[in-house]
C-alpha cells in the first residue's frame, strides 16, 4: 500500500479528535490552562469539568461531592477479598483486580445495556459511565486506603463524610487529615494528573470503549497500561535514584554510569514535551515548599543538580513524575503508592475519553506492517 503512513509508537499520529485537553501552546483542560486550574480549583472542581464539560456552580459541587461521599464505601465482599490477597502484591495489581471487583457489586452496572448498539443505547451507556466514573472516583481511593491498612494490620476506615477528596483519602489512611499545605499540594498533584489527551494509558481506554465494551473494562485496561514504568511507574523510582546518589557532589558521577549504561533516568524526558514540562514546574514549587516546612531540602539539592546535569547533558528535561515522587515522600506516603495515587486522580480523565469515544465512536483498528516470511506453502506434519 503506497499510501500507508508508519510511525513506531504512533509518535506523532493524529490518533483521533479530543475536546478534552490539549497539550498545543501549554497543557489546557476543555479550554483552561492546567496553571490556572492548580492556582485556583480542587481536583473535585476539575472531575466534574473532566467529566461534564464545565467547572461545577457551588450547588453542583455540593451535589458532585455528596454523590462521591455516598459513594465511597466499599462493598463488604471487597474487603473480605482484600484481606484475603498473599502478602506481597503490588498495588497496582491489586487495584486493577478491584476495579473488575467493583462491577460485580455495582448494581446499577447490571442494566448496562448488553445491545449497546441498539436505539437509544447510546445515551444510556454515557449517563451510565458518568455515573461508573463517580463510583470509580471515590470507591478506588478507598480501596487503596483499606489495602495499605489491611498489609499493616490495621483495619480499614470507613469514610467521613464532607472532606475534600485529597483529605478523605489522608483520612482513610490514617484515620486524621494532614495541616493544610499538605492537603493542597497533594491536590495539586491530583489535578496535574488528572488528565493528558491521548497517552498510553487513556488510548487504551478509548481502544477497548471503540469496541462497545464498558467501562470497567476500559479502566481496568487503562490501569494495565499505567503501571508500566514508562508511564505511571516512573514516580516511585524517584526516592530510590535521589537515595542511591546521596548527596550533591555525586550527582555527576551516577548520572554518568547509567548514561553511559543506556539506563533511563526515571522522571525524565517526555514523548510530547521535548522542552520541558509546565505541570512539573508548578508541582516542584509545591515539592520545595513541603521540603522547607519539613526541613529537609537535600533531596531538592540533589533533584536540581540532576536536573541541570540532564538538561546540559542530553537536553532532557523533568516530568510530572519527577517532583511527585519527592512530594509523595515529604508527605509521608510510601512508594507503592505513588503510581496507584496517579491512577486515583487520572480515573476521571480516563472516563471523560470513555464518555468522548461514546459520543462519535469508530473502532479503533490501525494496520500492521508485515515483517514476517514470505508467502510459503504449508508441509504437512509427516514431512516436517
Ligand atoms: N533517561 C535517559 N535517556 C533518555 C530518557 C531518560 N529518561 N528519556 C529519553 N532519553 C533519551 C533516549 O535514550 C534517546 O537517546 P538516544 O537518541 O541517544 O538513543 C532520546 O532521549 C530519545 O528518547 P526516546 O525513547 O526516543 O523518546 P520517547 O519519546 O520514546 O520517550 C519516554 C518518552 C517517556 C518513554 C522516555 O523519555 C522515558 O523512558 N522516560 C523515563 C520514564 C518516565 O519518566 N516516564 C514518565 C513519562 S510521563
Amino acid at each position: 500500500m503506497s499510501s500507508e503512513v508508519y510511525a513506531p509508537g504512533l509518535e506523532g499520529i493524529i490518533a483521533g479528535e479530543t475536546a478534552i485537553s490539549t497539550v498545543e501552546g501549554g497543557l489546557r483542560y476543555r479550554g483552561y490552562p492546567i496553571a490556572e486550574l492548580a492556582e485556583n480549583t480542587q481536583y473535585e472542581e476539575v472531575a466534574y469539568l473532566l467529566l461534564y464539560g464545565e467547572l461545577p456552580t457551588r450547588r453542583e459541587l455540593e451535589s458532585f461531592r455528596r454523590r462521591l461521599d455516598e459513594a465511597r464505601l466499599l462493598p463488604g465482599e471487597l474487603v473480605r477479598f482484600l484481606r484475603s490477597l498473599p502478602p506481597g502484591i503490588p498495588y497496582m495489581d491489586v487495584m486493577r483486580t478491584a476495579v473488575s471487583m467493583l462491577a460485580h457489586f455495582d448494581l446499577g452496572y447490571r442494566s448496562w445495556p448488553s445491545e449497546p448498539t441498539a436505539a437509544g443505547a447510546l445515551e444510556r451507556c454515557i449517563q451510565s459511565t458518568r455515573r461508573i466514573a463517580e463510583r470509580l472516583l471515590a470507591q478506588m481511593a478507598s480501596c487503596l486506603a483499606a489495602y495499605y491498612r489491611l498489609c499493616r494490620g490495621l483495619e480499614p476506615l470507613s469514610p467521613r463524610s464532607g472532606l475534600s477528596h485529597a483529605a478523605q483519602f489522608f483520612y482513610q489512611l490514617n484515620g486524621e487529615v494532614p495541616d493544610e499545605l499538605a492537603v493542597r499540594a497533594c491536590d495539586v498533584s491530583l489535578i496535574l494528573y488528572a488528565e493528558h489527551e491521548f497517552n498510553a494509558s487513556t488510548f487504551t481506554a478509548r481502544v477497548i470503549t471503540s469496541t462497545m465494551s464498558d467501562p470497567y473494562s476500559a479502566v481496568v485496561g487503562a490501569l494495565g497500561a499505567l503501571k508500566g514504568p514508562l508511564h505511571g511507574g516512573a514516580n516511585e523510582h524517584v526516592m530510590p535514584l535521589l537515595r542511591r546518589i546521596g548527596s550533591p557532589e555525586r550527582v555527576e558521577t551516577v548520572l554518568q554510569e547509567m548514561l553511559a549504561r543506556k539506563e533511563r533516568v526515571m522522571g525524565f524526558g517526555h514523548r510530547v514535551y521535548k522542552t520541558g514540562d509546565l505541570r512539573a514546574r508548578i508541582l516542584t514549587q509545591w515539592a520545595k515548599r513541603l521540603a522547607e516546612q519539613r526541613g529537609e531540602t537535600l533531596w531538592e539539592d540533589i533533584a536540581q543538580r540532576v536536573e541541570d546535569y540532564l538538561r546540559q547533558q542530553k537536553n532532557l528535561y523533568p516530568n510530572l513524575d519527577w517532583p511527585a515522587g519527592r512530594l509523595y515522600y515529604y508527605l509521608g506516603l510510601p512508594m507503592e503508592l505513588y503510581t496507584p495515587i496517579f491512577a486515583l486522580s487520572r480515573v476521571a480523565g480516563w472516563c471523560a475519553h470513555v464518555v468522548e469515544q461514546w459520543q462519535a465512536n469508530r473502532l479503533i483498528r490501525p494496520r500492521a506492517r508485515y515483517i514476517g516470511p514470505p508467502l510459503r506453502p504449508v508441509v504437512p506434519l509427516e514431512a516436517r
